[in-house]
């Protein structure tokens, strides 16, 4: 693990069942978790709370609880993830959830089955969550509108438009070093236009009230930016100047049309991120990459393993945290509404 201090652990002994307030409440009356934009401070407040709290059962090794012993989790990933369909299924297994992965290949989908009759059928079957991950974008909210409150959705990801989950960890992550977001400068650098994660980082992270700078090459900026009130650069100095949190993005390179890009070797010389760039940031700034990572392309191979700066292994090791307490905050209220 790198070497950073955080700033924000949990107050020790408290476990999950001692979390109360309107903030739980919410996210127990809350029917999916779409994106970040509708999430309430007080469910931001009892979410890093519930983080650190399974961050702390994690880092000791605590055995599975048992507090969604009678909840079924479905892993249900039409696109190649690693980090979170692990992690949620970790996340399920520590909560003492059943998990079912679907194999989407061998699974009826093959057969031209929608994604709203899958849903329907792990309804059926008893499932109390979905986690989806689909390349459509706005699938999540499709099929969340055709199933209701009978199971909650939880989108691991729907084409370019969000990663709410991802954002979230990177949120806990960035509060264990600054727990005051107000005033930050972030800056998110690399191909905007194709990343979900970068749409629910500005989502959430603007609406905490931290300064977002975005920058890369003009094709890769989409249109909607300027609304989403973030300041806009084609090149990558003027974003990385003085910012204390600096995530870079993985070029899509499956997702892009021809002549986005002149060409990788061009794209490295401008928009990669190394030490020489990271000067401009400020002293103590981090980085980040939400992963996976295409190295030397968007990120030097010495920076992504830079003990002292890099957060790269941290925001995976609290995906699982952060997805934990995603599903106890969503599942552990269920028929208490
Ligand atoms: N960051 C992220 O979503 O990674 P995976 O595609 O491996 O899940």
């Amino acid at each position: 693990m790198p070497e950073h201090t955080f700033a924000n652990a949990s107050a020790p002994g408290r476990t999950l069942t001692d979390l109360e307030g309107p903030g739980l409440k919410q996210w127990q009356q809350r029917s999916h978790l779409l994106d970040t934009d509708d999430l309430t401070l007080e469910e931001l407040n009892t979410l890093l709370e519930a983080a650190r709290i399974c961050s702390s059962l994690i880092s000791k090794q605590e055995p599975p609880l048992s507090l969604l012993n009678y909840s079924t989790v479905a892993n249900l990933f039409y696109e190649n993830s690693t980090r979170t369909r692990s992690s949620f299924e970790l996340a399920a297994r520590r909560l003492g959830a059943t998990v079912l992965n679907l194999d989407i290949a061998s699974s009826s989908v093959a057969k031209g089955e929608t994604i709203a009759d899958t849903a329907k059928t792990l309804l059926a079957m008893g499932v109390n969550a979905i986690v989806q991950r689909h390349s459509a974008s706005g699938s999540a909210a499709q099929v969340a509108e055709i199933i209701g409150n009978s199971l909650k959705i939880i989108n691991a990801g729907d084409g370019w438009h969000a990663h709410p989950t991802q954002a979230l960890l990177d949120y806990f992550t960035i509060s264990q070093i600054s727990p005051k977001i107000k005033g930050l400068k972030i800056a998110i650098i690399g191909d905007i236009t194709h990343s979900r994660v970068a749409r629910s980082n500005i989502r959430l992270l603007s609406k905490l009230g931290a300064v977002i700078d975005v920058a890369g090459p003009p094709t890769l900026l989409p249109s909607e930016l300027s609304a989403m009130g973030v300041k806009v650069h084609d090149r990558l100095e003027p974003a990385i100047e003085g910012a204390d949190f600096v995530m870079t993005l993985r070029l899509q390179l499956e997702r892009q049309q021809d002549g986005l890009i002149p060409s990788l070797s061009e794209y490295r010389k401008l928009y990669r991120l190394d030490s020489t760039k990271m000067a401009l940031a400020a002293p103590q700034a981090y980085v980040m990459h939400p992963g996976p990572i295409n190295r030397d392309l968007e990120i030097s191979h010495e920076l992504a393993n830079d003990q002292k700066r890099s957060l790269v292994s941290t925001q995976v090791a609290n995906g699982v945290a952060v997805r934990m307490a995603i599903l106890y905050l969503l599942l552990s209220g269920k028929g208490k509404n």
